[in-house]
């Protein structure tokens, strides 16, 4: 491993602060579309959000980005795991996708809230029975004895449910990012990178090129 010859270069494309546009979640949007079409990536909607625990230690993990409104993100979870209860104490949270073959990273910042119970309701009665049943018997984030002891619990419940509707668990549901701040950032050459920060004020969005 010799991770100081890693020299990759980034010239696929280039980003100008004219074309963000008017709103730049319709520019996140057109970018997202161009990731969902670019067959190298598998999963376009994968985004790590990091998070602020009570004792001001941060935390990052990938969550799959569900839905995309005017101004904000959602994504599902157990409100009881460790995301869950740093949102509890501090809303601010960060949203970062990297997209390799198309050598962009978007990253916003906002604060969470949890949706309504009957949003959350309806995407969990999509989702299929062995996902449902894995949200139920799994307190995510916390200690198990073994991984045969959750397989053993999950068997158990598939037994005991089969053929029943199953009922979304209180603690799981969705969490909306309200966006305040979003920044496009394209790979150029020589380091020399594009970036466009755009931040919610007033009512509206200001933008900002910034040094790579
Ligand atoms: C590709 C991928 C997708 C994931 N999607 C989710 C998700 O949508 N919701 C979720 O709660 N965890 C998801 N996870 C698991 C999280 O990364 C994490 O392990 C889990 O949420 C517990 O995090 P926490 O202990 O910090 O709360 C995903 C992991 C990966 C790698």
């Amino acid at each position: 491993m010799k991770l100081f010859d890693y020299r990759k270069s980034y010239d696929k494309n280039e980003l100008k602060i004219q074309d963000i546009g008017n709103n730049p979640i319709d520019f996140f949007i057109k970018w997202f579309k161009e990731a969902e079409d670019t067959s190298e990536i598998i999963e376009p909607n994968a985004m790590t959000i990091s998070t602020v625990d009570k004792n001001n230690s941060p935390s990052s993990r990938v969550v799959l980005l569900k839905q995309i409104k005017s101004r904000s993100l959602i994504f599902f979870t157990n409100y009881n795991s460790n995301k869950g209860k740093a949102l509890d104490k501090n809303k601010n949270i960060c949203a970062s996708f990297y997209w390799p073959p198309l050598e962009r990273q978007v990253i916003i910042k906002g604060v969470a809230n949890k949706i309504p119970e009957v949003e959350s309701q309806n995407y969990f009665s999509s989702r299929p029975f062995e996902s449902q049943a894995a949200a139920i018997i799994s307190n995510q984030s916390e200690k198990i004895s073994s991984y045969e002891s959750l397989l053993k619990k999950y068997k158990s419940f598939i037994d005991k449910n089969k053929n029943t509707k199953l009922n979304r668990p209180k603690n799981w549901g969705g969490i909306e990012i309200i966006i305040n701040q979003i920044e496009f950032w394209q790979g150029r050459r020589n380091r020399l990178h594009n970036r466009i920060q755009c931040v919610f004020d007033n009512d509206s969005w200001e933008y900002k090129i910034l040094s790579p």
